[in-house]
């Protein structure tokens, strides 16, 4: 088979539409309701993020990206050759290319997404950005245990990349379980490359995630719409106000959607009451220091091998191996 020839086959393991349905009402249930923040990636929602990731108020892409132009030849070298490289939620791939480009004969990459066609749409343009490198697409809920494809060629070790801060929608001790199942999924010699926003002024971190365009705010009520289109939810979308606040206590951002007033909203034949400012808890996004993201990864087996940060340490990307 010559390079140019090889087609992209996605494994398909995307989970259940009724897995919405069951967490959306067990979140609408709790205290205080909830709606996880898995499912703001539909088309609509992947396609706001990729807009998020735009704005000038929302510095982790651009910082991450820079950081990753400035010292993938060095991760890389720290990563080794002959890699088989797993990326979970690697989004477009730009920075997933900048580190692929710089790695020293890379066996394999494996993207892991649960969103099927910006996975498709990423590995088909890796694909013929880099045609001799083998590109195996998992469609899957990579927070779950996976099984991944093997490829043609033995590689020496597995790299985990996972950029992006999205470790930080976990909650610490989930972070520390799910860290634990990628040190097992990569092995003895593997490692881990992830990308973990910093603790910092809370002005700042505010401002990214109630940017002045409404995007966030459209990002964050995409849920609604698609609880109402999906699962014949009746949200009032006029009556929920998006809101966005830094617990510094608990390091996190805590976005939340606000009921405007006294309302009932109806799904699957239940009722769901909220008062006036009543709100529903979309996702939380924490941000951790340099020392507390490694004793967090240290806890789940892995030893800090290198991190890189941006001048002002605002984000940080470190490269971490599985501990003996
Ligand atoms: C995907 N994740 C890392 C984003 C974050 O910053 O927590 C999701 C996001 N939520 C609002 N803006 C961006």
């Amino acid at each position: 088979m010559t390079p140019r020839s090889r087609a992209i086959a996605v494994l398909d393991l995307e989970p259940a539409a009724s897995d919405f349905l069951a967490e959306a009402l067990a979140g609408l249930s709790s205290t205080p309701p909830a709606l996880p923040s898995k499912f703001f990636y539909d088309e609509r929602g992947s396609d706001l993020f990729q807009r998020i990731c735009e704005l000038p108020e929302y510095y982790l892409t651009r910082t991450e990206t820079e950081i990753l132009r400035q010292s993938g030849a060095e991760m890389a070298a720290s990563v080794g050759e002959n890699a088989e490289l797993v990326g979970f939620g690697t989004g477009a791939g730009i920075k997933t290319r900048l580190l692929l480009q710089e790695l020293d004969n890379p066996i394999a990459y494996v993207p892991v997404d649960i969103s099927k066609q910006r996975l498709i749409d990423s590995a088909t343009a890796l694909q013929a950005a880099m045609p001799s490198l083998e590109v195996l697409p998992v469609c899957a809920d990579y927070m779950q245990p996976l099984r991944l494809p093997t490829p043609s060629q033995k590689p020496d070790h597995v790299a985990v990349y996972f950029p992006g801060s999205t470790i930080g929608n976990l909650e610490p001790a989930t972070a520390e379980t799910f860290l634990e199942r990628v040190g097992r999924l990569c092995g003895k010699s593997g490692g881990l490359i992830i990308g973990v926003d910093l603790q910092k002024a809370p002005e700042i971190i505010e401002a990214a995630y109630n940017d002045s365009s409404g995007v966030t705010a459209a990002f964050n009520l995409n849920l609604l719409v698609r609880a109402n289109c999906e699962l014949g939810a009746d949200f009032e979308l006029s009556c929920w106000r998006h809101r966005a606040i830094y617990n510094q206590q608990a390091g996190r951002i805590e976005m939340h959607l606000i009921s405007d007033g006294e309302q009932r909203v109806h799904l699957a034949g239940r009722e769901f009451r909220f008062a006036p400012g009543e709100k529903i808890v979309t996702e939380f996004s924490y941000k951790h220091t340099q020392a507390g993201f490694t004793a967090l990864a240290a806890r789940a087996g892995f030893r800090l091998s290198r991190t890189w940060t941006d001048p002002q340490q605002l984000f940080a990307v470190f490269h971490f191996v599985v501990a003996d």
